[in-house]
């Protein structure tokens, strides 16, 4: 069975490409279109900007994935598109143009979670043993969301918590901001903390102990320890100018070494507080819901330092652990065309006349 699938829930148009059988699965394609720097300037996505983009995008990586695998898209089983949540005019595209593939070949359509997409991505790539999906406890952890799930088979998926504010990718990309590093933000303030002293400032890990997650008054602590520690948050420049004040900065501006030691020390504080609550619980829910597999996936899974402290608490309580391989935890279109195999394979499928929903719920709270 081949799969053809479209994500285009926020500002990544993908296409992907998988062919699959109950012995394994082989990806074929997998194209993505990053439009980060269309949104830039304006400082967010601009939902109509990242539509029109994908109208752009769509056919030519469409193009491309069927050219390149010398596949024709009549020979394809069934089309699948991100149908929630995310931006409804991004939504809308990708879900568009896959129904109307399926009813122009007359083939099946699917229309995937986003967040199921994220799921099951540690399962990619592995052996297949029939198509169960083990027992897991899974952390989503991305730009737009933080969740933790008890999935305990496809399409059995019960929510425990998630974050009643920010997403902790949020949390980066707004950090990094105020220090005026690029976006997407985690990627930035992980490279600026290697080598950092994570315990140099004292940051808040908050709601330790309830199911759901909190992440904005880490961003604030930050914010008020900047003055005090003589950085400027970049957004109270009201311009995109260096976040450093003469007493760290040489003339011309650039960094030296004062402000490189002050940036690492905050950069590695602030990527272990995140880590510290994302691992604590996980670990707990792991071991309340009794499971012996935590998976982790979404964007900010692929932190090398989350990664590895992840791993590394699961083995102490004897917990196995997955993470999809970084390229597959960002947003792409081979996620979406898995979760389509495996529940193609599953026996469901779609409604053509099934509307996306930008507020697709994953899973029921427990
Ligand atoms: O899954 P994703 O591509 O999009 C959403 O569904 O949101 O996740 C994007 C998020 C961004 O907030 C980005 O800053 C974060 O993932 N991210 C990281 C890293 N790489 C991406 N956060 C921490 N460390 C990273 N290396
Ligand atoms: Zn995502």
């Amino acid at each position: 069975m081949t799969v053809l699938a479209l994500e285009t829930s926020c500002d990544e148009t993908a296409v992907a490409i998988l062919r699959g059988d109950r012995s394994g699965h082989e990806l074929l394609a997998s194209e993505v279109a990053s439009q980060v720097a269309a949104h830039e300037k304006y400082g967010g996505i601009v939902p109509e900007i990242a539509s029109r983009n994908h109208l752009i995008y769509a056919p030519p990586l469409l193009d491309r994935a069927a050219s390149t695998t010398k596949t024709r898209l009549s020979q394809i089983d069934a089309f699948a598109a991100t149908s929630g949540p995310g931006l409804a005019s991004s939504l809308m595209i990708g879900a568009s143009i896959a129904k109307g593939l399926a009813i122009g070949f007359g083939k099946r359509y699917l229309g995937i979670n986003h967040l199921e997409g994220h799921l099951l991505s540690p399962f990619f790539g592995v052996e297949k043993e029939g198509n169960d999906i083990k027992p897991n406890v899974s952390l989503i952890v991305s730009g737009g969301h933080t969740m933790l799930v008890v999935a305990r088979g496809l399409t059995n998926y019960q929510l425990i918590g998630r974050t009643v504010d920010d997403a902790a990718g949020e949390a980066f990309d707004k950090v990094a901001k105020m220090l005026g590093l690029g976006y997407p933000g985690g990627p930035e303030i992980e490279k600026h903390a290697r080598g950092g002293d994570p315990k140099r400032f004292d940051f808040p890990r908050s709601m330790l102990a309830s199911d759901n997650f909190s992440f904005s008054g880490l961003k604030t602590a930050v914010r008020y320890l900047l003055p005090k520690i003589g950085v400027i948050p970049s957004e109270a420049q009201g311009s995109q100018g260096i976040p450093v004040n003469d007493a760290i900065s040489d003339a011309s501006g650039s960094l030296d070494y004062a402000r490189d030691d002050v940036l690492r020390d905050l950069c590695a504080s602030f990527e272990q507080a995140i880590i510290d609550v994302l691992v604590t619980k996980t670990i707990a829910a792991a071991q309340k819901y009794r499971v012996d597999l935590v998976t982790m996936s979404g964007g900010v899974s692929c932190n090398q330092e989350l990664r590895r402290q992840m791993r590394e608490a699961c083995s102490c309580k004897r917990i196995e652990f997955k993470s999809a391989e970084p390229w597959l935890c960002t947003d792409n279109a081979a996620m979406i065309a898995f979760a389509a195999l495996l529940r193609l394979e599953s026996g469901f499928e779609s409604q053509v006349t099934e509307e996306i929903d930008p507020n697709l719920a994953l899973a029921t709270k427990l």
